[in-house]
């Protein structure tokens, strides 16, 4: 069971009657235990691509296997191990958020004692009425409801939109919690900084296609950071000849820019020749990354 992905898209394809192409022919892998985002643009295909997993829409052509199983013949045995945040929620406008989470826990048969735990730990006034809750407050019952059933796997489309900095930082907080206790989380997300602090791989979508598959340690190691050096009097011009891994040399009087990659133990040591006063290195901004291969027209 343990080379068993999570999810497998096969030759993905949706087309909407009026002849949208929504999804087309997407392959997908995501191993158990990662924590997988899937960004793209509006109107990517992200929302359509969940849907297709969780049954909600047919494909066109193409396979979804979720934890081994085909969803739409698995049944229950496969929807209780799912857990699913819809990009639009569809609350009873009239429960309270205690009510709401409840029924989420009915019926998966499941107690709501560890759903009200994480209300309580998001900040969540469980005895007011969905229609009173802000839209991050509503977001937060969403999110409580993909967790609380303890489930293997929950796919969540834009988790974070709504939730504010602080929020956003305990929700990442609550998927490496649950991924070292082996869950695997899929999210979509049109924001690639937040998926860069908590995704181990991200896939990257648009128009219907997947663009790449990156693993984003690799992407961290291998960007450049952004170096500025000030000097205590103008450094020699060959400072940084043979030194493998700098680019983009820009002197300016005491202090010089440049982009570097690689050991960085190697750059400190070429530094260290001279009298450095300041020194400043910016870790590698992966939406730049990103930004590139979606070319001009992503933004
Ligand atoms: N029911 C539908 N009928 C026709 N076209 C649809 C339908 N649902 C989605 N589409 C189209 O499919 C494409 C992909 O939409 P989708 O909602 O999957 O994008 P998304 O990546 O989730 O975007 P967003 O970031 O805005 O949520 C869009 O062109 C959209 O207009
Ligand atoms: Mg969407």
């Amino acid at each position: 069971m343990t080379g068993t992905p999570a999810i497998r898209l096969e030759g993905l394809t949706k087309r909407f009657r009026g002849g949208v192409t929504a999804l087309e022919e997407i392959d997908l892998t995501v191993p158990k235990g990662s924590i997988f985002g899937f960004i793209g643009p509006n109107g990517a295909g992200k929302t359509t691509a969940i849907r297709l997993m969780l049954d909600l829409l047919r494909p066109t052509s193409g396979r979804v296997e979720l934890l081994g199983e085909n969803p739409r013949t698995a049944g229950s045995g496969l929807r209780s191990k799912i857990g699913y945040l819809p990009g639009e929620m569809g609350l009873d406008e009239r429960l309270t958020a205690r009510q709401t989470l409840s029924f989420y826990c009915d019926l998966h048969d499941t107690s709501a004692e560890k759903a009200f735990d994480l209300a309580a730990r998001f900040g969540l006034d469980l005895d007011r009425r969905i229609r009173d809750l802000s839209r991050g407050n509503k977001q937060k019952v969403g999110i409580i409801q993909a967790f609380a059933h303890d489930p293997k796997l929950v796919i969540l489309d834009e988790p974070t939109s709504g939730l504010d900095p602080i929020l956003q930082r305990s929700f990442h907080g609550l998927l490496r919690e649950r991924q070292e206790g082996g869950l695997t989380v899929f999210l979509s997300s049109h924001v690639l900084s937040e998926l860069q602090q908590v995704a181990t791989e991200v896939a990257m979508i648009r128009d219907g296609r997947l663009l790449a598959v990156r693993d984003t340690a690799t992407m961290r190691r291998e960007a450049p950071h952004k170096v500025m050096v000030r000097f205590a009097s103008p450094p020699p011009d060959d400072l940084f000849e043979g030194l493998e891994g700098v680019s983009g040399i820009e002197y300016d009087g005491l202090v010089t820019r440049l982009l570097f990659r690689g050991e960085m133990d190697t750059l400190i040591k070429a530094l260290a020749t001279r009298e450095v006063v300041e020194l400043h290195s910016t870790e590698p901004d992966l939406e730049e990354t990103f930004l590139r291969m979606y070319g001009e027209d992503a933004r």
